[in-house]
């Protein structure tokens, strides 16, 4: 049997999972492009929404306040980032599901959610199981479910591609070089979601940051 494959932490060491808020939110343009991720997600009252590798929780949030009527999930394979999830929530007096678990083979039945979302955690994974992922939100959706993701992108411009080195020197190359190819929708088409987009770019001080729509076939 082969051992299970670590799970990089949220800022790539454990130690440094306290900083993580507030060196997304400088380093990202974490408001902009997460209210831009949830505006063309379209969640509806009654939408059953799941948040993939949803950290500290912040998206899933989110997710809530801008629709009350919705049912979010987050999931999240790290007991402490979810500890920190969960606090973020009840300060925030909403409520939340928050799953430990791994997202490559998600405790939920086939057809559970109408959207799935998730921002800044497909470059934690390597090509491999970027596919296995894409194929279990895949499962998890309804027909016509959506996916909605947020995370590095093919660079914009020379500063950007520049600027993205620091998030390859942190996150690691085999995990981050399939998104400075700007590949991540042809994983999700071989994976069998439709209507695949890019919908957006956000420059930040990391680089470029790519907002993606596809469609459970
Ligand atoms: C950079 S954080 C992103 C958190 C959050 N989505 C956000 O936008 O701030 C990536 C998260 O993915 C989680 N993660 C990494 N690999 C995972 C896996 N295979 N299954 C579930 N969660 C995973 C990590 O624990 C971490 O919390």
């Amino acid at each position: 049997m082969t051992a299970p494959e670590t799970i990089k932490p949220a800022l790539a060491y454990d130690w440094l999972t306290p900083f993580y808020d507030p060196v997304v939110r400088w380093t990202t343009r974490e408001r902009t492009f997460k209210s831009s991720l949830l505006a063309q997600a379209g969640i509806g009252a009654g939408h059953r929404v799941l948040d993939v590798g949803c950290g500290t929780g912040t998206l899933a949030l989110a997710a809530k306040q801008t629709c009350p009527g919705a049912a979010v999930t987050g999931l999240d394979a790290d007991p402490a980032v979810l500890a920190r999830a969960a606090r973020k929530i009840e300060a925030g007096g909403e409520i939340v599901r928050l799953v430990e678990g791994r997202a490559d083979s998600m405790p939920f039945a086939n057809g559970t959610f109408e959207r799935a979302i998730s921002s800044l955690f497909f470059h934690h994974l390597d090509r491999a199981a970027k596919q296995r992922v894409f194929r279990e939100i895949h499962r998890l959706l309804v027909p016509g479910g959506e996916l909605h993701v947020a995370d590095w992108g093919c660079p914009e411009n020379v500063a950007m591609s520049a600027a993205f080195l620091v998030v390859q020197l942190l996150d690691g190359f085999s995990t981050t070089a399939d998104h400075r190819r700007g590949l991540l929708p042809t994983l999700m088409q071989e994976a069998g979601f439709r209507e695949v987009e890019v919908t957006r770019h956000v420059n930040t001080p990391c680089g470029t940051l790519s907002l993606f729509r596809a469609v459970r076939a």
